[in-house]
Parts: structure tokens; C-alpha cells; sequence
């Protein structure tokens, strides 16, 4: 009975130190304590020590002696040694992964952009600084620019209304001003800003160019392709964008006009609004709309009672399309 237990006691015994390697590294020896924690325990101590007495007291100045011993001979515990194919591996995938990033996503060096970004936003500021600081219209004028060129427009838009300040009549400021305004969705300001500038300053390319963009938004075809004329002529950089531009609101002009808005604008007040007829005869059921060449005498020249209206070829040609509908 003794035998089989103390048989099975050193087998289980052997199975123990044979499985030991597999049930996970082991330190041998535990970790020294760190010097953080000895020094902070030494503060502890240092701090503690007067209040003591007697036996405690002496107890407390052993230990801290002890601690600077400790302390004095430290040597920051050994690195372990490890297999190095993990990290290898690791920073390989890492690598790899860094440079198919780079090479398929940026067009430039990592960390280009926010470098140069940096690089701008600080002299953005110094520009700011030394405009605030001596309020001078050059100055105003250097920070504006750069803010406008770095498209941060709240600064340039600051710096700006800045100079207007000190000199209303500066036709960058104006112009400038103006964009900001049409850019911030203001239109009505913008133009006045602009048609102001741009009247005393026509060879402002930049300005044609918001100008256009602005009549344009606001439905003004005929004037938005004239700006834009203006600004190829003033030489604007932009030509082949603005040249589709035109083009396109030569085509919305041409095809936009609506029918309905001219009758409304130009004939309703006599003739009704469905043309129902009022101081003018009915138009509804007419006969004479089925010959819309008479139709184009009577309006462009006027008859008896009725005064000429004059329309552009494009507004008539809509009109009468929409006649024809009455
Ligand atoms: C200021 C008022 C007024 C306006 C605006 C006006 N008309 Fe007239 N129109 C008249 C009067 C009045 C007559 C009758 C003239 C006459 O025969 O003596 C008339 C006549 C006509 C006639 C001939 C009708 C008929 O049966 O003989 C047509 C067509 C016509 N107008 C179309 C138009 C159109 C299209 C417009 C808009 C582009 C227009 N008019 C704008 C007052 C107006």
C-alpha cells in the first residue's frame, strides 16, 4: 500500500517536471523590485521617519540605509533574451504594408504634407501677428493674400475688412471682400462689393471670374457669359474652364428661357394670366396665334393700343412656343 502511493507521489511527480516547459515560461527568479519603487519607498520613509521613535524609528532608518544600499549598487535588470523572428516578422509587415500604402495612396512623401502645412500655418501667423500689432494697410495686405493664397478665408476675410477700414477705397480689398462674400453665400453683398470693384478696377481678371459665377447663380446669363468675356479678355489664367462656362450658359440661356416667365413678365398685365384677355383682347382660342409670324409683327412693333415690346430673339421664340400652348 506504502509503495503504490509513494510510487504513484514520484510519478506524478515526474509527469510535473516533464509538462513543466509545456505549461508556459516561467521566471526562475522573480523580477528585482525597480528603482522607481525603491526610491519612492525612500520618500516614504524620509517623510515618515521624524514622527517615529524608539524601536519603529530605528527600525525605519535600517530600512532606509538598506534602501540606499539597494539603491547605490542597482543595475536595471538584464533584458531577456528572445527569439527575434516575431519582431522581424512584425516590422517586415509593417514595412510592407507602409509602402504599398505610400506607393497607392500618396503622391508624395509621408509626412510631406503636414510638414509643409505646418510650415504655412506658422507663417500665417507671424503675418497676422505683425498686421495686428502695427495695423498698416501693407501689412493688412501681406496677411490677406497669403491667408487667401492658403484658403484660410475667416483670416483672409479678417484682414481684408481690415485694410477697408483704414482705406475704403482699396479696389484688392473691395474685390477681395466681395469674393469672400459671394464665397460665404452672400450674394447680394458680393455683388455690390464686386460690380463696385470691378467698375473701377476692370482689369482684375479674378474679379470677372466671381462676377460671372455670381450672375450666374442668380439666373443672369446674358450678364454671367459677359463677365466671363471679361475676364478672358482682362487675361484670366482659367481660359479653358471659363470658355466651358460660357458655353454652358450660352446653352441654358438659349434653351432655359422659359416661355411662361416672359408672357408673365411682359404680356399678362394686358392680357391675363392665362390669357384670358383684360385691356387687351383674349389670346386664349385666338386665331391669329395660329400665324406666329403676325404674332412677332404685333408684338416687336406694337398695334393701335397696344406698344411695341421689344424682346431678343431667344425670349420671342420662347413665347411663342408658349402661345402656341394657350
Ligand atoms: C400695355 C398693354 C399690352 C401689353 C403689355 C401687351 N399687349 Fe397685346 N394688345 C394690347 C391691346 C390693347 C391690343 C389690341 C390692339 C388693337 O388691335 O388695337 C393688343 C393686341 C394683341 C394681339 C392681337 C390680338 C387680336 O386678336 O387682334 C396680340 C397677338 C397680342 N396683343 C399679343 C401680345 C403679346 C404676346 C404680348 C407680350 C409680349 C402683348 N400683347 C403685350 C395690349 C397689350
Amino acid at each position: 500500500m506504502m509503495a503504490t502511493l509513494l510510487f504513484l507521489a514520484l510519478f506524478l511527480l515526474g509527469l510535473l517536471l516533464a509538462l513543466r516547459p509545456l505549461l508556459g515560461p516561467k521566471e526562475p527568479f522573480p523580477e528585482p523590485p525597480r528603482r522607481e519603487e525603491l526610491l519612492k519607498e525612500l520618500e516614504v520613509l524620509k517623510g515618515e521617519v521624524e514622527a517615529l521613535s524608539g524601536e519603529e524609528k530605528r527600525l525605519a532608518l535600517a530600512r532606509m540605509v538598506e534602501l540606499e544600499r539597494l539603491l547605490e549598487g542597482y543595475r536595471p535588470p538584464a533584458p531577456r533574451a528572445r527569439s527575434p523572428w516575431p519582431a522581424v516578422l512584425l516590422l517586415g509587415g509593417v514595412a510592407l504594408l507602409g509602402v504599398g500604402l505610400w506607393r497607392y495612396t500618396l503622391p508624395r512623401l509621408p509626412g510631406e504634407t503636414t510638414v509643409t502645412a505646418r510650415q504655412e500655418a506658422r507663417e500665417l501667423k507671424a503675418l497676422a501677428e505683425k498686421a495686428q500689432r502695427t495695423g498698416a494697410v501693407e501689412d493688412l495686405l501681406a496677411w490677406g493674400r497669403r491667408a487667401y493664397a492658403l484658403k484660410a478665408f475667416d483670416q483672409a476675410a479678417e484682414a481684408y475688412l481690415g485694410v477697408l477700414k483704414k482705406d475704403p477705397r482699396n479696389l484688392e480689398a473691395l474685390r477681395r471682400v466681395g469674393i469672400l462674400l459671394f464665397l460665404g453665400g452672400r450674394l447680394e453683398e458680393a455683388r455690390l462689393f464686386l460690380e463696385i470693384a470691378q467698375h473701377a478696377d476692370p482689369k482684375a481678371a479674378e474679379g470677372w471670374l466671381f462676377l460671372g459665377n455670381l450672375y450666374f447663380q442668380e439666373g443672369r446669363m446674358e450678364e454671367a457669359i459677359r463677365a466671363w468675356e471679361r475676364y478672358l479678355e482682362a487675361g484670366g489664367e482659367a481660359r479653358e474652364r471659363v470658355e466651358a462656362l460660357i458655353a454652358m450658359a450660352r446653352a441654358q440661356a438659349q434653351g432655359g428661357k422659359d416661355g411662361q416667365a416672359v408672357y408673365q413678365a411682359r404680356c399678362a398685365a394686358c392680357h391675363g394670366l392665362q390669357g384670358e384677355g383684360g385691356v387687351g383682347p383674349r389670346l386664349k382660342g385666338n386665331p391669329l396665334l395660329k400665324s406666329p409670324e403676325a404674332v412677332r409683327e404685333i408684338v416687336l412693333r406694337g398695334r393701335g393700343a397696344m406698344p411695341a415690346v421689344p424682346l431678343s430673339e431667344e425670349e420671342l421664340k420662347a413665347l411663342l412656343k408658349f402661345l402656341g400652348t394657350l
